[in-house]
Protein backbone atom coordinates (compact mmCIF):
# COMPACT_ATOMS: atom_id res chain seq x y z
CA UNK A 1 0.00 0.00 0.00
CA UNK A 2 1.22 3.46 -0.99
CA UNK A 3 1.02 6.16 1.56
CA UNK A 4 -2.29 6.43 2.77
CA UNK A 5 -3.32 10.05 1.78
CA UNK A 6 -1.82 9.44 -1.69
CA UNK A 7 -3.82 6.58 -1.96
CA UNK A 8 -6.88 9.15 -0.88
CA UNK A 9 -5.71 11.51 -3.42
CA UNK A 10 -5.73 9.13 -6.32
CA UNK A 11 -9.32 7.30 -5.98
CA UNK A 12 -11.65 9.05 -8.17
CA UNK A 13 -15.12 8.31 -10.22
CA UNK A 14 -13.60 5.57 -13.10
CA UNK A 15 -16.02 4.98 -14.97
CA UNK A 16 -14.01 3.36 -18.90
CA UNK A 17 -13.50 -0.32 -17.28
CA UNK A 18 -12.88 -3.56 -18.98
CA UNK A 19 -13.18 -7.55 -17.82
CA UNK A 20 -9.22 -7.57 -16.82
CA UNK A 21 -7.59 -7.93 -12.96
CA UNK A 22 -4.19 -6.69 -12.26
CA UNK A 23 -4.28 -8.68 -9.25
CA UNK A 24 -5.39 -12.76 -9.03
CA UNK A 25 -9.02 -12.94 -7.71
CA UNK A 26 -7.31 -14.10 -3.99
CA UNK A 27 -6.23 -10.65 -3.54
CA UNK A 28 -8.94 -9.13 -4.45
CA UNK A 29 -11.12 -11.43 -1.84
CA UNK A 30 -7.84 -10.27 0.66
CA UNK A 31 -8.80 -6.44 -0.01
CA UNK A 32 -12.40 -7.11 1.08
CA UNK A 33 -11.87 -9.37 3.76
CA UNK A 34 -9.36 -7.08 5.41
CA UNK A 35 -11.94 -3.49 4.97
CA UNK A 36 -14.80 -5.37 5.84
CA UNK A 37 -13.04 -6.96 9.42
CA UNK A 38 -11.09 -3.26 10.43
CA UNK A 39 -14.05 -0.62 9.18
CA UNK A 40 -16.04 0.55 12.27
CA UNK A 41 -19.17 0.68 12.63
CA UNK A 42 -21.30 2.34 15.67
CA UNK A 43 -20.98 0.30 18.66
CA UNK A 44 -19.34 -2.18 17.06
CA UNK A 45 -22.55 -3.78 15.94
CA UNK A 46 -20.43 -4.66 12.19
CA UNK A 47 -23.92 -4.50 10.49
CA UNK A 48 -22.27 -3.73 6.77
CA UNK A 49 -22.31 -6.83 4.41
CA UNK A 50 -21.03 -7.04 1.19
CA UNK A 51 -21.73 -9.93 -1.82
CA UNK A 52 -18.58 -9.77 -4.44
CA UNK A 53 -19.80 -10.81 -8.26
CA UNK A 54 -17.60 -11.98 -10.46
CA UNK A 55 -17.99 -13.49 -14.36
CA UNK A 56 -21.48 -14.58 -15.11
CA UNK A 57 -22.76 -12.79 -11.97
CA UNK A 58 -21.18 -9.67 -12.43
CA UNK A 59 -23.18 -9.92 -16.06
CA UNK A 60 -26.51 -10.96 -14.31
CA UNK A 61 -26.38 -7.89 -12.22
CA UNK A 62 -25.92 -5.50 -14.98
CA UNK A 63 -28.65 -7.55 -17.03
CA UNK A 64 -31.56 -6.83 -14.01
CA UNK A 65 -30.32 -3.24 -13.51
CA UNK A 66 -30.80 -3.02 -17.77
CA UNK A 67 -34.56 -5.37 -17.95
CA UNK A 68 -35.30 -3.32 -14.79
CA UNK A 69 -34.49 0.19 -16.07
CA UNK A 70 -36.11 -0.94 -19.55
CA UNK A 71 -39.89 -1.01 -18.40
CA UNK A 72 -39.41 2.61 -16.60
CA UNK A 73 -37.13 4.41 -19.20
CA UNK A 74 -38.61 6.30 -22.20
CA UNK A 75 -37.90 4.15 -25.19
CA UNK A 76 -36.37 7.23 -26.44
CA UNK A 77 -33.81 7.67 -23.70
CA UNK A 78 -33.48 3.91 -23.15
CA UNK A 79 -30.02 3.62 -25.90
CA UNK A 80 -28.14 5.75 -23.45
CA UNK A 81 -28.94 4.17 -20.39
CA UNK A 82 -27.87 1.09 -22.15
CA UNK A 83 -24.57 2.13 -22.75
CA UNK A 84 -23.82 3.35 -19.74
CA UNK A 85 -24.80 0.23 -17.89
CA UNK A 86 -22.97 -1.86 -20.71
CA UNK A 87 -20.09 0.10 -19.78
CA UNK A 88 -20.34 -1.27 -15.71
CA UNK A 89 -21.07 -4.83 -17.17
CA UNK A 90 -17.85 -4.27 -19.24
CA UNK A 91 -16.07 -4.82 -16.29
CA UNK A 92 -14.17 -7.25 -14.03
CA UNK A 93 -16.51 -7.69 -11.03
CA UNK A 94 -18.98 -5.65 -9.21
CA UNK A 95 -19.36 -5.41 -5.48
CA UNK A 96 -22.38 -4.79 -3.86
CA UNK A 97 -23.03 -3.23 -0.44
CA UNK A 98 -25.92 -4.22 2.29
CA UNK A 99 -26.58 -3.35 5.74
CA UNK A 100 -27.97 -6.04 7.83
CA UNK A 101 -31.13 -4.49 9.44
CA UNK A 102 -31.56 -7.47 12.28
CA UNK A 103 -28.49 -5.77 13.67
CA UNK A 104 -29.48 -2.40 13.43
CA UNK A 105 -32.98 -2.84 14.79
CA UNK A 106 -31.44 -4.81 18.00
CA UNK A 107 -29.24 -2.28 18.85
CA UNK A 108 -32.35 0.73 18.28
CA UNK A 109 -33.25 -1.79 20.98
CA UNK A 110 -30.61 -2.05 23.27
CA UNK A 111 -29.70 2.08 23.16
CA UNK A 112 -33.12 3.23 22.82
CA UNK A 113 -31.08 6.86 23.57
CA UNK A 114 -30.16 6.56 20.20
CA UNK A 115 -32.97 5.17 18.57
CA UNK A 116 -33.17 7.31 15.95
CA UNK A 117 -28.92 6.97 15.15
CA UNK A 118 -28.78 3.65 13.78
CA UNK A 119 -30.32 3.86 11.20
CA UNK A 120 -28.31 6.98 9.67
CA UNK A 121 -24.86 5.50 11.08
CA UNK A 122 -25.77 2.05 9.11
CA UNK A 123 -25.21 4.32 6.07
CA UNK A 124 -22.17 6.07 7.65
CA UNK A 125 -20.49 2.62 8.36
CA UNK A 126 -21.75 1.88 5.16
CA UNK A 127 -20.06 4.67 3.44
CA UNK A 128 -17.11 4.08 5.18
CA UNK A 129 -16.61 0.45 4.09
CA UNK A 130 -17.46 1.75 0.28
CA UNK A 131 -14.84 4.30 0.19
CA UNK A 132 -12.25 1.86 2.12
CA UNK A 133 -12.80 -0.86 -0.52
CA UNK A 134 -12.56 1.80 -3.77
CA UNK A 135 -9.34 3.14 -2.48
CA UNK A 136 -8.00 -0.12 -1.94
CA UNK A 137 -9.04 -0.93 -5.10
CA UNK A 138 -7.62 1.74 -7.13
CA UNK A 139 -4.31 0.98 -5.19
CA UNK A 140 -4.16 -2.38 -6.92
CA UNK A 141 -4.47 -0.60 -10.16
CA UNK A 142 -8.64 -1.39 -10.74
CA UNK A 143 -10.98 1.57 -11.79
CA UNK A 144 -14.63 1.48 -9.93
CA UNK A 145 -17.26 3.59 -9.68
CA UNK A 146 -20.18 3.63 -7.31
CA UNK A 147 -23.54 3.34 -8.30
CA UNK A 148 -27.44 3.48 -6.92
CA UNK A 149 -30.16 1.72 -9.18
CA UNK A 150 -31.55 0.41 -5.59
CA UNK A 151 -34.00 0.26 -4.64
CA UNK A 152 -35.48 -0.57 -7.90
CA UNK A 153 -33.21 -3.59 -8.62
CA UNK A 154 -33.49 -4.52 -4.79
CA UNK A 155 -35.94 -7.97 -4.92
CA UNK A 156 -34.66 -9.48 -8.40
CA UNK A 157 -31.43 -9.06 -7.14
CA UNK A 158 -31.92 -10.82 -3.39
CA UNK A 159 -33.80 -13.78 -5.81
CA UNK A 160 -30.70 -14.15 -7.85
CA UNK A 161 -27.94 -14.17 -6.11
CA UNK A 162 -29.73 -15.71 -2.47
CA UNK A 163 -29.10 -12.69 -0.71
CA UNK A 164 -30.73 -13.14 3.25
CA UNK A 165 -34.16 -11.32 3.41
CA UNK A 166 -32.61 -8.94 6.23
CA UNK A 167 -29.68 -7.41 3.92
CA UNK A 168 -30.66 -3.87 2.67
CA UNK A 169 -29.10 -2.98 -0.74
CA UNK A 170 -27.13 0.26 -0.28
CA UNK A 171 -24.60 0.44 -3.38
CA UNK A 172 -23.10 -0.90 -6.19
CA UNK A 173 -19.34 -0.55 -7.25
CA UNK A 174 -18.83 -1.79 -10.51
CA UNK A 175 -14.74 -2.17 -10.94
CA UNK A 176 -11.99 -3.19 -13.72
CA UNK A 177 -8.58 -2.18 -15.18
CA UNK A 178 -8.69 1.19 -16.64
CA UNK A 179 -9.60 2.28 -19.94
CA UNK A 180 -9.49 6.00 -19.63
CA UNK A 181 -8.61 8.26 -16.65
CA UNK A 182 -11.04 9.62 -14.71
CA UNK A 183 -12.59 13.39 -15.80
CA UNK A 184 -11.67 16.67 -14.87
CA UNK A 185 -12.54 17.52 -11.32
CA UNK A 186 -12.87 20.74 -9.70
CA UNK A 187 -12.40 22.11 -5.82
CA UNK A 188 -13.44 24.31 -3.74
CA UNK A 189 -11.53 26.17 -1.67
CA UNK A 190 -10.38 24.68 1.50
CA UNK A 191 -10.61 27.42 3.29
CA UNK A 192 -14.56 27.32 3.01
CA UNK A 193 -15.07 23.99 4.03
CA UNK A 194 -12.31 23.63 7.08
CA UNK A 195 -12.28 26.25 10.18
CA UNK A 196 -9.14 25.75 12.16
CA UNK A 197 -8.93 27.11 15.44
CA UNK A 198 -5.90 27.94 18.05
C1 LIG B 1 -22.56 9.16 -1.50
C2 LIG B 1 -22.15 9.14 -2.96
C3 LIG B 1 -23.06 8.75 -3.92
C4 LIG B 1 -22.67 8.66 -5.27
N1 LIG B 1 -23.54 8.16 -6.20
C5 LIG B 1 -23.13 8.00 -7.48
C6 LIG B 1 -23.97 7.37 -8.43
O1 LIG B 1 -25.09 6.91 -8.12
N2 LIG B 1 -23.53 7.25 -9.70
C7 LIG B 1 -22.28 7.70 -10.08
O2 LIG B 1 -21.89 7.55 -11.24
N3 LIG B 1 -21.45 8.30 -9.18
C8 LIG B 1 -21.85 8.44 -7.89
N4 LIG B 1 -20.99 9.01 -6.97
C9 LIG B 1 -19.68 9.49 -7.41
C10 LIG B 1 -19.54 11.01 -7.33
O3 LIG B 1 -20.25 11.64 -8.35
C11 LIG B 1 -18.04 11.33 -7.38
O4 LIG B 1 -17.42 10.68 -6.29
C12 LIG B 1 -17.76 12.83 -7.31
O5 LIG B 1 -18.23 13.49 -8.46
C13 LIG B 1 -16.26 13.12 -7.17
O6 LIG B 1 -15.54 12.50 -8.22
P1 LIG B 1 -14.42 11.42 -7.92
O7 LIG B 1 -15.08 10.18 -7.37
O8 LIG B 1 -13.77 11.13 -9.25
O9 LIG B 1 -13.45 11.98 -6.92
C14 LIG B 1 -21.36 9.05 -5.64
C15 LIG B 1 -20.46 9.48 -4.65
C16 LIG B 1 -20.84 9.50 -3.33
C17 LIG B 1 -19.82 9.90 -2.30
Amino acid sequence: MKNFLDAVKNRRSIYGITNKSPIPDEKIIEIINTAVKHTPSAFNGQSQRVVVLFGDSHKKLWQIVENTLRKIVPEENFSSTKQKIGSFSAGYGTILYFDETNTTKSLQEQFPLYKDNFEVWAEHQNAMLQFVIWTALEDAGFGASLQHYNPLIDEEVKNTFQIPPSWRLIAQMPFGLPTSPAGEKEFLPLSERIIVKK
